[in-house]
């Protein structure tokens, strides 16, 4: 009886392991950090019965992972806030090829890797923004407008290390040359009014402040402030107004949020799945409505928010190519003395 009952107890174990092992899985290392993503993760599971676990942290750092695991990783896609980190990723050899028919959708050309290492999954725009109470945007149509005499003293930066204002440098490297950029650097840092401290958001709330008046910042910050449930942030994003830099000559600096399978992912049919799911008409708008990003599928709707703000020409430099300005633009930083 005894004997019997043990056996059954094994049987259930064992059908147990059995069941936790075929479990569908995607390891995720993902340095997004906006509250969609779990939603989207969330539909993915109850679309697909594949589980999504995470592993959150900035670029760098699951990076230094991914270079610490290495053979033995677990990790199956690797997602990131700007393709200058998967660039950095790919040169690590951390991540492998996926053909474009492996995700039946076709992206614009500058949107993902010459190499097919990594592809776009949100497009984000660099923006200008100002004052609405102390600014007449008449002049300021450019990147290269904020360095005028008129505007000392008036502009507010994040810090040279992120990664946002590197790609932005690098984009400038490659179309106007390292003189050039490293002359814009000097101009903005002669026009600061305090030395760069903060991120994106911290920029709007000092301009809103009256710290400064002018900064620059990705736009999907200001749609988040202005659907916040804090009303503090829907009135710094009411006082902020935006402009589309560079409409007359190459177009508003662009870059992605981007997502690659890794080089050893245990599960690479998975996530593939994802990668498909994650750029699908319904979860690029999801996206878009939630997160205030630009789809990369061209057959997503744009929410309310983003049509108002209007159509804009992006500047169409590859993302692919962007990355190798990236060390210049940090020594140009330096060079120039933006800290
Ligand atoms: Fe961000």
């Amino acid at each position: 009886m005894i004997l019997k009952r043990i056996l059954k107890l094994i049987l259930i174990l064992i059908s147990f392991t059995a069941c936790t092992v075929d479990e569908e899985v995607v390891n995720v290392y993902t340095s997004r950090h906006y509250q969609t993503d779990e939603e989207i993760f969330n539909k993915f599971t109850e679309q697909t019965g594949i589980k999504v676990n995470t592993v959150k942290a900035d670029a760098d750092q699951l990076i230094n992972r991914l270079l610490l695991e290495r053979g033995q990783s677990p990790a199956d896609l690797l997602i990131t806030v700007d393709a200058g980190r998967l660039n950095h990723a790919k040169f690590s050899d951390l991540l492998q090829t996926v053909n474009k028919e492996e995700l039946g959708i076709e992206l614009a050309i500058h949107l993902y890797d010459n190499d097919l290492y990594w592809y776009g999954l949100s497009k984000r725009a660099r923006v200008i923004v100002y004052s609405r109470e102390r600014v007449v945007p008449e002049n300021l149509n450019n990147y290269e407008d904020l360095v005028k005499q008129e505007w000392k003293g008036r502009i507010l930066m994040r810090s040279s290390q992120n990664i946002y204002n590197q790609s932005l440098l690098a984009s400038m490297i490659a179309a106007e040359g390292e003189e050039f950029a490293l002359n814009w650097v000097k101009g903005i840092v002669n026009n600061m009014d305090r030395n760069p401290r903060g991120n994106d958001r911290d920029q709007l709330k000092a301009v809103f402040a009256g710290n400064g008046d002018i900064s620059i910042v990705n736009t999907y910050y200001i749609g988040l402030m202005l659907n916040s449930s804090n009303s503090e942030d829907v009135r710094v994003a009411e006082g902020i107004g935006i402009i589309f830099p560079d409409q007359a000559g190459r177009g508003t600096h662009i870059n992605v949020s981007g997502m690659g399978v890794a080089r050893n992912a245990p599960n690479r049919e998975n996530a593939i799945k994802l990668m498909k799911f994650l750029l699908s008409k319904e979860i690029q708008e999801y996206i878009a409505e939630n997160n205030y990003e630009y789809p990369v599928n061209n057959e997503a709707q744009w929410p309310e928010l983003l049509l108002r703000w209007g159509n804009f020409k992006e500047d169409k430099i590859s993302l692919s190519e962007l990355g190798k300005y990236h060390n210049r633009a940090i020594e140009i930083f330096n060079e120039g003395g933006w800290r």
